[in-house]
Parts: C-alpha cells; sequence; structure tokens
C-alpha cells in the first residue's frame, strides 16, 4: 500500500479520537505521503501541539491570525495538498462545514482545499444519529466529501455503539482507493441485480419483501465511480438510478430472470443483490379478488436465477458470479451452503436484523476458502469491500 507523492493534509477537531489521529499521521508517513496537519482549537486540549511538530517535523496550523505566516495560509494549504482528511469530524464539524462556515482554521483550510475532501466522523452514538447529523452529513455526500466511517466499538463513554472514528489504517485504505484515481475497475461489465420482486395477486396486490435496493444501488454506484460499465436490474424502489448507470427497471422474478439472461453472456461479473421472491401466485386474478371466507393461495416455484447462472457456467470461470445470503440466524453456515449449491465465487451473508433497510450493513464476506467478518459499514464502503474482492478474482 502506498500514498508516496501525495500531499495530504490531516485537520483535527476535538473529540477524544483525536488522539487517534496521530497514529493516522504516522501511517500516512509510513505509506510515503508528504503532510501538514491544521487543528482546530479544542483539538489542541487532546492532543498537544507538539506532539505532531515531533511526527511530521513542522508545527500544525492552529491559529490564522499567526503572525509569522507570511500569507493566507488556509489557501496555500488548499494548494499545496492533493487532498484533506478531516480525523475525527466531530458533530460541530461536520455542521458547519455542511453549512460553509470557515471560521477556525480547519474549517476554512478545508473550505480552500482544491482536492478532493475526507473525513471520519467520530461522536457518540446518540448524536450521531441525530437527525441533524444525518442532514448534514448527506449534504457533505451530495457536496462530494467522501465519508470514512464511522465504525461500531467502545466509545469514550464506556458504551459500544456506533459512531467510533474508524482505525487509522483503514482511513489510510480508504484514502489510498480514494486517490488511486480508482478506475480500476476500467473496461469490466457488470451486472447487478437490486430491490425486491413483486409478485401481482390480482390488479391492486401483491406479494413483496422489504428490500429497498440501497446495497445493490450502492454496489452500481461504486462500480461506476471506479470505471466499470454497469448495468443494474432493478426491482420496484424508489431510488434514482446512480449516475453512469444503465438502469433496467423490472418488476417480477420472472422479468429479473429475462433482464438478467438476456444480459447474461456480456458480462464479466454479475452480482445478484436482488431479493427475488421464491414463489408467484400461480395465476393473477384479472380482476380484484373479493372477500369471502378464509383464503389459501397457490404459490408456484420462480427460477432461482443466481443458481441457473451458476449451472449454465458450468466449469468455465466467467462471469464472476457473487450472490447475496440475506438470513435471521447461521449467517456464515448459510452463505456457505449457498455458495457450493448455486455454484458460485462469493456469497455475501448478512443477518436481516443488522440494518437490512439502514445506511449501514454488517456482511460476512463467504469465498471457497475464507470467511471475513466486516464491522457495521456504509453500504458505499460494504460495495467496495465486495468489488475490492470482485477486482482479486478478476486478477487471479
Ligand atoms: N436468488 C435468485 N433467484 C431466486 C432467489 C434468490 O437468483 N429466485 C439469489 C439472490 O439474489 C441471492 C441468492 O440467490 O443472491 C440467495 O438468495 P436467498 O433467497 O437467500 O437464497 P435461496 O436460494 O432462496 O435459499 P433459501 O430460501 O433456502 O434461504
Amino acid at each position: 500500500m502506498s500514498l508516496r507523492d501525495q500531499s495530504i493534509v490531516v485537520g483535527i477537531t476535538g473529540g477524544i479520537a483525536a488522539y487517534k489521529a496521530v497514529e493516522l499521521l504516522r501511517e500516512l508517513g509510513r505509506r510515503g505521503a508528504r503532510i501538514r496537519a491544521v487543528m482546530s482549537r479544542s483539538a489542541t486540549r487532546f492532543v498537544g501541539p507538539i506532539t505532531l511538530t515531533g511526527l511530521i517535523g513542522e508545527s500544525p496550523v492552529v491559529d490564522l491570525w499567526d503572525p509569522s505566516y507570511k500569507g493566507e495560509v488556509h489557501i496555500e494549504l488548499g494548494e499545496w495538498a492533493d487532498a484533506m482528511i478531516v480525523a475525527p469530524a466531530t458533530m460541530q464539524f461536520i455542521a458547519s462545514a455542511a453549512h460553509g462556515f470557515a471560521d477556525d482554521p480547519v474549517l476554512a483550510t478545508y473550505a480552500s482545499m482544491r482536492g478532493p475532501r475526507f473525513i471520519a466522523p467520530a461522536m457518540h452514538t446518540r448524536m450521531y444519529e441525530r437527525a441533524a447529523t444525518r442532514r448534514n452529513l448527506a449534504l457533505l455526500r451530495e457536496d462530494g466529501v467522501g465519508i470514512i466511517g464511522p465504525v461500531e466499538g467502545p466509545l469514550a463513554s464506556g458504551e459500544i455503539g456506533l459512531g467510533r472514528m474508524s482505525e487509522p489504517n483503514e482511513i489510510a485504505d480508504a484514502l489510498e482507493r480514494a486517490l488511486r484515481g480508482t478506475e480500476d475497475l476500467r473496461g469490466r461489465k457488470i451486472l447487478i441485480s437490486a430491490g425486491p420482486t413483486y409478485e401481482d395477486l390480482d390488479p391492486v396486490r401483491f406479494l413483496g419483501n422489504r428490500s429497498t435496493g440501497k446495497m445493490g444501488y450502492a454496489i452500481a454506484s461504486r462500480a461506476a465511480k471506479r470505471g466499470a460499465d454497469v448495468v443494474l436490474v432493478s426491482g420496484p424502489t424508489t431510488l434514482p438510478s446512480p449516475p453512469g448507470v444503465e438502469t433496467i427497471r423490472v418488476r417480477s422474478a420472472i422479468e429479473m430472470h429475462a433482464a438478467i439472461m438476456e444480459r447474461r453472456e456480456a458480462a464479466d461479473a454479475i452480482i445478484m443483490s436482488a431479493a427475488i421472491a421464491d414463489y408467484r401466485p400461480e395465476a393473477i386474478a384479472v380482476h380484484k379478488i373479493k372477500k369471502s371466507e378464509d383464503l389459501t393461495l397457490k404459490l408456484k416455484r420462480n427460477p432461482d436465477i443466481l443458481r441457473e447462472l451458476g449451472e449454465l457456467r458450468g466449469e468455465s470461470r466467467r462471469p464472476v458470479l457473487i450472490g447475496f445470503a440475506l438470513e435471521t440466524r447461521d449467517v456464515e453456515a448459510s452463505a456457505r451452503s449457498k455458495l457450493e449449491k448455486k455454484r458460485v465465487d462469493l456469497i455475501v451473508g448478512n443477518e436481516a436484523a443488522d440494518g437490512f433497510a439502514g445506511e449501514t450493513n454488517r456482511v460476512i464476506l463467504v469465498d471457497h476458502d475464507s470467511a471475513d467478518a466486516l464491522p457495521l459499514l456504509s453500504k458505499a464502503d460494504v460495495a467496495d469491500r465486495i468489488l475490492d474482492r470482485l477486482l482479486s478474482i478478476f486478477e487471479r
């Protein structure tokens, strides 16, 4: 891993995780980056600026009014750096940055950055889950800011929860991925399915499930950003088509089956994240079904698309096949059994209880040799991890 030739400005704001910023500076240094630092006033109460000076060989900027600066130091830093990472980013910083405030050294530098900006949020779970924080993070995301973490773990309060800053090496990895230009999937054709299917009963009713499609859309969006040609076959969702992705909307499992089969041969990889109904009503009533006494529905098996793809592929290694296993228990064992049964390369197992419909996901990546349990991550981060694995399968 390398950040050689990258100039990175590290912004530190005032939370207990500021002590980990020291380790981040060392990690970035180890990877070959040129580093400068800027601190908010409250950050200096958690770590001494002298500690940073010792580490990076230059004093961090702590006061924009310091008369020893020849010009406007925040502008100069914004020009000098290839990227900025704010770690930790407090609730206060996130709110200020989202609304364009620039009244401290970190904010002013952040505001004047020419290159990409990243933040690693850190705060107590309740603060992280506040509607205000969610709104502000959504604004930053819209502005193109890279958000790294947070993760779940022990907090300063002694409780365990979501809000802990990502580990310095994870932050450095994410920066590397982002700065690599990461067109690492350029030229690869990836077919992705997402969302639920709706199996119609009559003109007004259907059998469906609670899938929102967010995970599959996140994979499509990240794959497109990483240069792949992406076709997304989506069941009914309210999500907009991700930029640069060709989205095909379908409704039922049968329609999804047809759409996937039609495009199968052109694909280098197929990622089946859709929650496809295993059954459909045997017949769709032409008119609305009227109520009477108890009603018995007769259901018919839907095709298992992934299994069929595995069979069609036979002994060949293309397309790469990745499936999901959403379970309410025994995730790893079920994922492993689906891996064998459907003859695929990787199964992403996740527990239905852990944020099925939320913004985050905790998954375990199961292949023929290993099982890699990831921490609770944003769906975009999970998407990147899955795509990292896909890349290594391509390169095998
Ligand atoms: N899948 C599929 N076609 C179906 C059902 C599922 O292609 N008719 C795919 C999903 O997109 C997912 C994987 O298969 O990638 C696992 O789906 P899941 O419903 O968990 O597995 P099943 O094979 O239905 O197993 P079971 O119902 O026994 O848990």
